[in-house]
């Protein structure tokens, strides 16, 4: 079926945000006594927050703490994440990212952000990105984390297509799961081994353009 929607992930797709998830993360385990390790860190990539949370108090095994005690945590962690997102730059966009958006907008392919991060307007904002997107439904609009659906199917709503219609881009195996759950194809960002299931997989959207897509059957 024809392609006319495409649907992002932000966080290691369109930015490389996880260096600063993973040195919020890694500030908050040292506080709590014990080291957060770059291989820890994987496992919250596509993560939400509280989830992301509860995997690092795993790692550190760190029992009992109340849902009061966790929201303080996730809140400090999300305060150190936000100050160092302020300060990223155009230059930070991942290799690709933008010319590909501009190439599938001229070729009238409509574009969604499907995000867990609450954080994705400020990141888009201050990245100049907003205006490419048609539509964006970030972690402030589902209440379900991928590999459910949700996030991809509102983006599609939201374009006014199908889920057949729609291609996903994703880097996180739960991302790929949540778009093949919700009938998409899927274009999986990063290495073969995580992704086998996509119907591609890429180094980077700088070696994606309209003519590849359109190879996705
Ligand atoms: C995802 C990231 O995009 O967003 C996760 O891959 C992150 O690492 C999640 O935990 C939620 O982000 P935020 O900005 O709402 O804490
Ligand atoms: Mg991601």
């Amino acid at each position: 079926m024809e392609i006319k929607g495409c649907l992002f992930d932000l966080d290691g797709v369109i930015v490389d945000t996880a260096k600063y998830h993973y040195i919020a993360w890694r500030q908050l385990a040292q506080k709590l006594g014990f080291d957060f390790t770059e291989k820890d860190n994987e496992r919250l990539k596509g993560v939400s927050r509280m989830a992301s949370l509860e995997i690092l108090l795993e790692v550190g095994g760190i029992k009992g703490k109340s849902e009061e005690e966790k929201q303080a945590m996730a809140a400090e962690k999300n305060a150190n994440y936000v100050d160092l997102i302020s300060k990223m730059t155009p230059e930070e966009v991942l290799p690709g990212a933008t010319d590909f958006l501009k190439e599938l907008r001229k070729n009238g392919i409509k574009i969604s952000l499907g995000s867990a991060s609450k954080n994705a307007m400020t990141i888009l904002t201050r990245l100049g990105l907003v205006e490419l997107f048609d539509a964006i439904i970030d972690g402030t609009k589902v209440s379900k984390a991928k590999p459910d659906p949700e996030v991809f199917l509102k983006g599609a709503e939201a374009l006014g297509l199908k889920p057949e219609e729609c291609v996903v881009f994703e880097d996180a195996a739960a991302g790929l799961e949540a778009a093949i759950n919700g009938g998409m194809r899927c274009v999986g960002i990063g290495s073969p081994d995580v992704l086998h299931r996509a119907n591609m997989v890429v180094n980077g959207l700088h070696e994606m353009n309209v003519e590849k897509l359109n190879t996705i059957k």
